[in-house]
């Protein structure tokens, strides 16, 4: 199915727009395999104001699919949209559909404390809880009650590892998590979110808060993450989106409103971009 695009002509191609009503440039193929996470026709309003429009995605297993475009375009909406978090802020209403395995999210009969923990999310600044390094890694394991108590530490440790921090707080383990730098504690959010065994990672601008090496040290953790799930990234920093995604998105504002303009694997996009507002945004807007 191809990916519907809003589509705006640069222009060079606007003489040809009229007589040509469906530039296939502009309508890359999915990426390859069967969708993890589907976004179908999403349309987010704020009270009264539309600020997503129209949005459709396919995001494949074990890819890395990132999320671009300047800010106010909603790409944080969007995140908050494909774990149900969206419904936690007064005010919005969402429209269209996200379906998780070809399952909708939205389904009635779907606890969103089991969404989430399929869906994790982790934030531009670490949200750590004011207690020690173990209970936060296993909040979400003890919050669900699908493991026992006995295998609790076991999941921590696997989810620390995971999350290369194992090494560094085995030894702290009854230590408050505020104790440890904001590298380690986006880490630790990385392994609280791990510790549920989620499909998919989103990943709101995650290296946003830390310093070059830290940020280092995530990039290398989302190209290993691909072996077992699916990431989401919001990144303002094209070189991250160019070293750690396979697929990217654009979203752009037009009229006021959000939508994606440009869909295709990560070189395409950012070498040879066709839509003239991701063109703007990468050569005036980006990091
Ligand atoms: N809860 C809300 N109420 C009203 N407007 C909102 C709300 N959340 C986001 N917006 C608006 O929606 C637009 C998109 O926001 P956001 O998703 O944060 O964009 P991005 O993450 O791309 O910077 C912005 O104009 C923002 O002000
Ligand atoms: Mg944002």
């Amino acid at each position: 199915m191809p990916i519907p695009l809003t589509i705006l002509p640069t222009a060079d191609d606007a003489a040809g727009a009229a007589t040509d009503a469906s530039p296939a440039f502009c309508q890359p193929a999915p990426p390859p395999g069967e969708p993890l996470l589907e976004v179908r026709d999403l349309t987010v309003a704020a009270g009264r104001r539309t600020i997503l429009r129209g949005v459709n995605l396919r995001v494949a297993p074990n890819q890395v699919f990132g999320l671009i475009g300047p800010s106010g375009a909603g790409k944080s909406t969007l995140l908050k949209c494909l774990n149900r978090l969206a419904e936690l802020t007064p005010g919005l209403t969402v429209a269209g559909d996200v379906l998780l395995r070809g399952r909708s999210v939205y389904a009635a009969d779907l606890n969103p404390d089991d969404l989430r923990a399929r869906v994790g999310i982790l934030f531009q600044q670490p949200v750590v809880f004011p207690t020690t390094i173990y209970k936060n890694v296993v909040f979400g394991v003890r919050h669900l009650g699908a493991v026992p108590r006995r295998d609790w530490p076991e999941a921590a440790e696997r989810a620390l590892r995971e999350a290369a921090l194992w090494d560094e707080v085995k030894d702290r383990l009854r230590e408050p998590a505020a104790r440890l730098s904001v590298g380690q504690q986006q880490r630790l959010c990385l392994a609280r979110t791990l510790a549920t065994e989620p499909d998919v990672i989103l990943m709101d601008e995650p290296t946003s808060a830390l310093d070059p090496r830290s940020t280092a040290a995530v990039e290398e953790l989302i190209v290993r993450l691909k072996a077992r799930h699916a990431v989401v990234l919001v990144t303002h920093n094209i070189p991250q989106a160019r070293r750690v995604a396979d697929w990217l998105a654009c979203l752009c504002v037009t009229d006021g409103v959000g939508e994606v303009s440009e869909t295709a694997c990560c070189d395409q996009l950012l070498d040879r971009p066709q839509c003239q507002a991701v063109v703007e945004y990468l050569k005036h807007g980006a990091a």
